[in-house]
């Protein structure tokens, strides 16, 4: 068995890139007999940024349904808030007296927010010792993260090795996975899709807001009978990462013909996805409209991981003598 730890960030409800970047294959992973997974939505680390708990709650919610939606195996694998498993920040804190200075104040996550020092918390500058914990806790052997992580997986590989050092054989080695096959998901205004730049197509969205996503996808001002180039075209761009090889061939010829419509595509690509998602979307509102089994599902998934965490921390405790 290889364990393998997700951990999902809950800074906003998922939408089309983290469903195509970190969502379908995570869950591809998951379904491998061989691996235990454990995915966790680290709704301390968003404390960071969001004060207000009723927005982190939704977000929480909004998460754990579309996970589900999408065919996460919860019972199979591990499902958990990380603020529930309060063991975490013990950790965090042992971690904090093994962790270098330079080493958190030259990570990117602080870094680059580091101009204006009065405007950022220590939560940020400590984010990277959390998310140590979060992987060590569980004896995690393999995280697989995007680019933008590889840093703090390397910072948590240090701090482990640091403490192995130290006491002896104590943490699991965690090794990153990072998926080259993973392409960055355009967003409506052709640049990497993100909550950030208000450039997302939420795919959990009830279908008029979509369609405004949509709709406001940017593109040049060809008009219908112009012959148009698809390779350039943000719609076009987004159609050919969900649509079938026979549906893109379709409408690279419609694009190369003329007569068809930046307004004909954005339609097609609206009816596609609602086409494609029909389930989950069905699903992930019925999830929504019943909060308490949802939460039924994420405790049960807690009550899994603290055995866990126990039991890693207890092995923590007795080599520091506490
Ligand atoms: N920092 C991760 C992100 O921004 C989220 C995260 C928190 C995480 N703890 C983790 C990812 C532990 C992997 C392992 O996406």
């Amino acid at each position: 068995m290889t364990r393998i730890l997700t951990g999902i960030q809950s800074s906003g409800k998922p939408h089309l890139g983290n469903i195509l970047g970190a969502i379908k294959p995570s869950i591809e992973l998951s379904k491998n007999s061989k691996n235990d997974s454990l995915f966790f939505i680290a709704d301390l680390h968003s404390l960071i940024n969001i004060k207000d708990s009723k927005v982190r709650n939704e977000n929480t919610l909004a998460i754990a349904a579309s996970w589900i939606a999408m065919g996460f195996d919860y019972e199979k694998n591990y499902f958990y808030r990380q603020s529930k498993i309060t063991q975490v920040c013990e950790l965090a804190w042992y971690l904090n007296c093994f962790t270098p200075y330079p080493m958190l104040s030259n990570s990117h996550s602080f870094k680059d927010k580091s101009d204006n020092l009065s405007d950022i918390n220590s939560g940020l500058f400590t984010y990277p010792v959390l998310m140590a914990a979060d992987i060590l806790l569980y004896d995690s052997e393999i995280v697989p993260v995007g680019k933008d992580q590889k840093q703090h997986l390397e910072i948590t590989r240090d701090i482990a090795k640091s403490f192995n050092h130290n006491y002896g054989d104590t943490f699991i080695i965690p090794e990153s996975k990072i998926d080259k096959n993973v392409q960055t998901i355009p967003g409506t205004d052709g640049r990497k899709m993100s909550k950030t730049y208000e450039n997302t197509i939420d795919i959990f969205a009830d279908e008029k807001s979509l369609k405004k996503q949509i709709m406001s996808i940017v593109t040049d001002s060809k008009g219908l009978e112009d012959k148009k180039n698809p390779e350039s075209c943000n719609i076009f761009n987004i159609f050919k990462l969900i649509a079938s090889e026979n549906e893109v061939k379709k409408m690279k010829k419609n694009y190369s013909e003329g007569g068809y419509g930046y307004g004909h595509a954005k339609t097609h690509l609206l009816n596609l996805i609602l086409d494609l998602f029909r389930k989950e979307r069905k699903l992930y509102s019925e999830l929504l409209q019943n909060p308490d089994h949802l939460y039924g599902i994420l405790v049960k998934g807690e009550e899994k991981a603290r055995v866990i965490a126990d039991k890693v921390l207890e092995r923590v405790r007795s080599k520091l003598g506490y």
